[in-house]
């Protein structure tokens, strides 16, 4: 399959309901905390992959009265996205459905351009970032925070539920993707020929009561649930006992009062020469 092809089918994530409460957890102060000190009132900014734009809205507070403009290949997201730009009264925000790769704008168009979790699905890196670097202006900031799923963790866990953070792993680069994207980030900036290059990395920490149910409720739902099984499965991933037990010791670690987990992200800056 050429990427060419790569489509929603292809996304490992999915939209399911259960995967979007995870992302409506997100927000620009929380997961853009690198990006937004180089943000100014005024400045056009994208937000490629933008997805249910819950971390979008926050980016266009603090560009307005600049141009954001958010773009998703799914549909429903940008529905979402519109949803709650209305909802926080973002006017200067607009949303398209489009792919990454081919974008509908022209070149030198903005003063920055902003992804998260985007660069880990979509197969060609290089060719994403060069026609992102196509459309944001000589000068222009690119900014990407990313996961790196072999530094994730839940704790304290049997040896046996790291492997299914392997078999998340593999489950991405099954479709195409880059589960340590997060680390290659500052290497794939600079083979993209993006100069001023400045990496570093963050967690998203779960380690209030709240939180330990909101990631259990996300592991459940999500990486549980019949259709994630069911493509771990068929590509050979895992096998339904280890579902099944993983489930155990996730019901285990929920039930823990010591429980704690993190999700490791690299995340990078880098100026369009
Ligand atoms: C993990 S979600 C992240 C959404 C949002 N950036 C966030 O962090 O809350 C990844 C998003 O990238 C979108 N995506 C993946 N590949 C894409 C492509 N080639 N073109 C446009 N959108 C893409 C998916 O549809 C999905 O909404």
């Amino acid at each position: 399959m050429s990427d060419a092809t790569y489509t929603s089918a292809d996304y490992t994530m999915g939209y399911s309901e259960e995967f979007r409460q995870m992302l409506e957890w997100r927000s620009a102060e929380s997961h853009a905390t690198y990006l937004l000190p180089h943000l100014a009132p005024g400045q056009s900014l994208l937000d490629f992959g933008c997805g249910p734009g819950t971390i979008t809205v926050g980016l266009a507070r603090a560009v307005a009265p600049g141009a954001l403009h958010g773009i998703d290949m799914e549909e429903s997201q940008i529905e979402l996205a519109r949803a709650a730009a209305a909802s926080g009264g973002h006017d200067n925000a607009t949303f398209h459905v489009g792919d990454v790769t081919r974008l509908p704008f022209d070149d030198d168009t903005f003063d920055v351009a902003h992804c998260h979790t985007v660069l880990t699905h979509v197969p060609d890196t290089q060719a994403t970032l060069r026609e992102v670097r196509r459309v944001v202006k000589a000068g222009g900031l690119i900014a990407s925070r990313e996961m790196i799923a072999e530094a994730s963790f839940m704790s304290p866990v049997p040896e046996s539920l790291e492997g299914a953070w392997e078999t998340l792993g593999n489950l991405i680069s099954a479709n195409r993707g880059h589960p340590q994207m997060g680390k290659e980030l500052k290497a794939s900036f600079v083979e993209a020929g993006l100069s001023d290059v400045r990496a570093s990395a963050s967690f998203d920490v779960f380690g209030t009561p709240k939180d330990i149910a909101f990631l259990y409720n996300v592991a459940v739902g999500w990486f549980l649930s019949p259709e994630v099984v069911e493509a771990a499965t068929k590509y050979g991933l895992a096998t339904q006992e280890q579902f099944d037990e993983w489930r155990r010791h996730i019901d285990e670690w929920k039930g823990d009062p010591g429980a704690f987990g993190c999700i490791a992200f690299g995340q990078c800056l880098g100026t369009n020469p």
